[in-house]
């Protein structure tokens, strides 16, 4: 794994048809992204090894709610009063920050240039910030200048909900306001009583769901970072009050294994605890990766009590309890929620998998001493091999062929027949596909194929009839 900036990310990203700007054609629409035919399979890879690690298990169910909820659900979950970021404007350039980004990159700037003292003074008390007034007088007192211009006319700091609003049916008044879910938390939660009875589980148990989410954010950032539409998969785990420390720990461990077991390297991702608590939450920790601008939060396991089943209770005036039939016991669940971001960990797995290497010219028949190559887990990989015929000619194309149809049954793969060899394994290599299945003479002989690995560019021969086994081994 080695440092990449992000624009080259970008660029391999469009270049190869990973992710393209959304509604390009008009410009592109600010913190908005398409997935191409590679960024798709990659992306649905990556959805499926989450989907099979947390519910192809004993103790977690799947759910797959509505978008659109019920705006109570809003209210009781604490969105509609405390889902804000506190917003700034500068009065020169029009540029509108959020405060505390503002802030965290000052001292960021102080930090850099050995002015520790100052920037832990800054930190505290932006950690002590809760009223738009606080952040407003860290700017005026640090006389914090606008990044595009520099000038220091700022506007007051307000509070801005994050949460996209629409309405149902054709009426656009106060009855009809439904959110666009900023978490997909919520559906699993209303789900909670549904689940337990349909599903016949008992504490400790979860739900796990996978969906679109959308937050109004006032500054989209970095690529697939910071967006305005989003993919979560996220599992709350409802347990025993007074089970949710050793719950916690379990499932730190568990989330972070998952990651290394896709291939992430240890030294990539770090645990990161919260600094400050939400007013629920009794512990809280990010898993973070490194990203080409530095160290940014991938995933959230939150010890979250019995907040949010509470609040759901007070609020629909329905039972979101669970009674033990053994020991008669009855309680609101704690929860432990594991939240990832899917984008967001896509494009960690992106940036990690890129390499350029210098390799030797003849080394595997390729042209280029460089090559880039995407190291993905042959799991995550979007194409999983490349079936290539040798020449245009002697019956190689048609031996190809019918291998390439074989292999598609099973598998996303690709057929190449044009260029040579070694320029068709560069090719694979930069889309990250883990194998190239070459057919030559021999292969018409004795029914084998040689199959080139894309880490350590090593071949080896195999019959043909062990290929379809050979890659499924490789995506356990
Ligand atoms: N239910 C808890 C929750 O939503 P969060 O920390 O706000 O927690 C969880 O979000 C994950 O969702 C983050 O770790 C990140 O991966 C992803 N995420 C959040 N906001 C995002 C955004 N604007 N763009 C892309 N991913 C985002």
């Amino acid at each position: 794994m080695q440092q990449v900036t992000l624009d080259t990310i970008v660029s391999l990203a469009k270049r190869r048809g990973f992710v393209f700007q959304s509604s390009e054609i008009y410009g592109g629409l600010n913190g908005c992204w398409d997935y191409g035919p590679l960024g798709v399979e990659l992306l649905r890879n990556l959805k499926d090894a989450w989907w099979k690690a947390m519910t192809y298990r004993d103790d977690i169910e799947g759910v797959d709610a509505a978008i659109l909820m019920h705006p109570r659900v809003w209210e009781a979950s604490g969105h509609v009063a405390n889902f804000t970021d506190p917003m700034i404007d500068n009065k020169t350039s029009k540029a509108r920050y959020r405060a505390d980004n503002l802030i965290e990159d000052y001292i960021a700037k102080l930090e850099k240039n050995g002015k520790t003292e100052r920037a832990t003074a800054v930190a505290e008390r932006l950690a002590a910030a809760r009223e738009p007034e606080d952040f407003y007088q860290i700017i005026v007192d640090e006389e914090i200048g606008d990044p595009v211009g520099g000038t220091k006319d700022w506007t007051p700091v307000r509070y801005f909900n994050l949460m996209f609003k629409t309405f149902v049916g054709p009426v656009e008044d106060t009855n009809s306001v439904v959110y666009l879910r900023p978490e997909t938390a919520q559906g699993i939660f209303v789900n909670f009583r549904n689940v337990l009875d349909s599903a016949r589980q008992k504490v400790p148990f979860g739900i796990a769901q996978i969906g679109k989410a959308f937050r109004n954010e006032i500054n989209t950032k970095y690529f697939l970072f910071r967006t305005r539409e989003f993919e979560q998969m996220e599992m709350q785990y409802f347990i025993k009050p007074g089970t949710h420390t050793e719950q916690f720990a379990y499932w730190r461990e568990q989330r972070h294994q998952w990651f290394l077991d896709l291939g992430m390297s240890p030294d990539m991702i770090r645990f990161k605890p919260h600094d400050k608590l939400a007013h629920y939450a009794d512990a809280a920790v990010d898993i973070e990766f490194k990203f080409p601008f530095g160290w940014g939060e991938i995933e959230g396991i939150h010890s979250r009590t019995n907040f949010d089943l509470s609040r759901h209770e007070e609020y629909s005036g329905k039972k979101l309890e669970f009674v033990d039939t053994v020991t008669r016991d009855r309680f609101v669940p704690y929860v432990i929620e594991t939240s990832i971001g899917a984008s967001r960990s896509f494009m960690a797995f992106l940036c990690h998998a890129y390499n350029v290497e210098t390799v030797g010219a003849t080394a595997d028949g390729g042209e280029d001493a460089e090559r880039t190559v995407l190291k993905f887990h042959p799991k995550l990989a979007p194409v999983k091999a490349a079936v290539l015929p040798l020449v245009k000619k002697d019956g190689m194309p048609e031996f190809a062929d019918k291998m390439y149809r074989d292999l598609q049954k099973s598998f996303n793969v690709q057929y190449d027949e044009s260029g040579a060899v070694g320029r068709r394994y560069r090719r694979q290599d930069e889309i990250g596909t883990p194998f190239c299945m070459t057919i030559d003479g021999e292969s018409l002989q004795d029914n084998t194929v040689t199959i080139r690995e894309r880490d350590t560019m090593q071949q080896i021969r195999v019959s043909t009839d062990k290929v379809k086994e050979y890659i499924l081994k490789a995506m356990l």
